[in-house]
């Protein structure tokens, strides 16, 4: 088989398919081809099923990129907005979780259903299930030769995300097309990942697994104040997930366990009200009974907080809240949400998405060298890129 469209998208995640939309809405015939057997997988599992689809707040600011200012123009042109609206349109249910995160009242599959049915109205072409083997640059074009046959447009949009959950069918195949048609690829990395410790570390502090805590997590300039999680691989939580995108190997990161709360000025109040306590149990007034007691006896404190000088009530207070942690690793592409670097953006036009030195070939979503926070940022980015995208090709 073979057939002729005005415009290929290939992938049919999040950018895609928002790119297939807008493209068809224009009137122009477009093609989805995806080696999946369902569109949107990512989207499905995403929030843990409620998919975090948007932040009320997204701005360039969110993102990090070679190039801060590339996303400024889509984000502007497609903004949370523009995807509430349509989420609303289809009569979907939402509520903000926190720190302007928009979620799915029910499912996740909604917000899959909406973009499926948007594709059919637009008139757009789904097939799923097709392998694709190869691509051509034409005159007037692009071919792709696939397991269902070839098809040839005037524009291919390569949508098919990042590297992360290899398990998913997450290629970096949009990576070897940017080398095939000599488009530079900035440095990938997993990001939004947790973060390991070494066996020693990990051994002291397997007793903690399982226990969250409010934490400042902080690297270099950047902190993040959301929840920390011990896990039995290392440290994980959103507090984690958000330094993991900025933090490097050998670095160092600062912990600091409930940030909001002056832990020295509790401490010595704990011990004026009651000197006969022990200060694993002022602290578990404020911390998890486990985590109260591992610092304290890390710390190597016993006996009343009578006998503690305001000097080791502050060394106590500091261990909790400035305490150095150097990762030994992450737990890479298997659980990151999200793949760093991507096709770099000096070679798109970024109100367009298309490629400087190919034209009629566009890259979008993840793919590109553009990465959000975690909090509903990568699916702006993802609807944002699509929709500029779809408005050119
Ligand atoms: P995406 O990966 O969604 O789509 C790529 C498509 O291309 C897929 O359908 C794939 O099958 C197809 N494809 C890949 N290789 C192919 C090939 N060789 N041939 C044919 N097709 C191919 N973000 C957020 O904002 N809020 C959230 O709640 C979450 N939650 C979340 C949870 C988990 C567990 C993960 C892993 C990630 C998230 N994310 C998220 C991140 C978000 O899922 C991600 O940023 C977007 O899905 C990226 O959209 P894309 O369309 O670029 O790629």
């Amino acid at each position: 088989m073979t057939g002729r469209y005005d415009v290929i998208v290939l992938g049919a995640g999040a950018a895609g398919m928002m790119c297939a939309i807008r493209a068809g809405q224009r009137g122009r015939s477009v093609l989805v081809l995806d080696h999946a057997a369902a569109p949107g997988e990512k989207i499905r599992i995403s929030g843990g099923g409620r998919c975090n689809f948007t932040n009320i707040h997204a701005g360039p600011k969110n993102f990090l990129s070679a190039n801060p200012h590339f996303a400024k123009s889509a984000l502007a042109r497609f903004t949370p907005a523009d995807f509430l609206a349509m989420v609303e349109r289809h009569g979907i249910g939402w509520h903000e979780k926190t720190l302007g995160q928009l979620f799915c009242d029910d499912s996740a599959k909604d917000i899959i259903r909406m973009l499926t049915d948007e594709m059919r109205v637009a008139g757009a072409q789904l097939r799923l299930r097709t392998e694709i083997s190869g691509i051509e640059q034409k005159a007037g074009g692009y071919r792709v030769s696939t397991s269902e046959g070839a098809f040839e447009a005037s524009s291919l949009v390569v949508a098919t995300g990042g590297k992360s959950i290899p398990k998913m069918g997450a290629t970096g195949f949009a990576y070897r097309i940017a080398e095939q048609f000599g488009v530079p690829v900035v440095e990938t990395r997993p990001g939004l990942v947790p973060l390991t410790l070494d066996p020693q570390l990990l051994q002291r502090l397997a007793p903690l697994s399982g226990i969250a805590a409010p934490a400042e997590i902080r690297h270099g300039k950047t902190a993040f104040r959301e929840a920390l999680l011990f896990t039995h691989r290392g440290l994980s939580g959103p507090a984690i997930l958000q330094i993991s995108s900025y933090w490097r190997e050998g670095e160092d990161i600062t912990v600091a366990i409930e940030p909001d709360i002056d832990i020295f000025a509790l401490l010595k109040k704990a011990k004026q009200v009651n000197g006969r306590q022990s200060a694993q149990t002022a602290l578990a007034e404020i911390l998890p009974k486990r985590l109260a007691q591992h610092i304290v006896e890390s710390e190597g404190i016993s006996g009343n907080m009578a006998d503690l000088s305001d000097k080791r009530l502050q060394q106590l207070a500091a261990s909790i809240q400035s305490w150095p942690v150097k990762p030994s690793g992450s737990e890479g592409y298997r659980t990151a949400e999200v793949t760093l670097g991507g096709i770099d953006t000096a070679c798109l036009d970024s109100r367009t998405m298309q490629a400087k030195t190919n034209p009629g070939l566009f890259f979008i979503g993840e793919c590109v060298d553009v990465t959000g926070w975690l909090g509903g940022y990568n699916f702006q980015w993802a609807w944002a890129s699509g929709h500029v995208a779809g408005e050119a090709a």
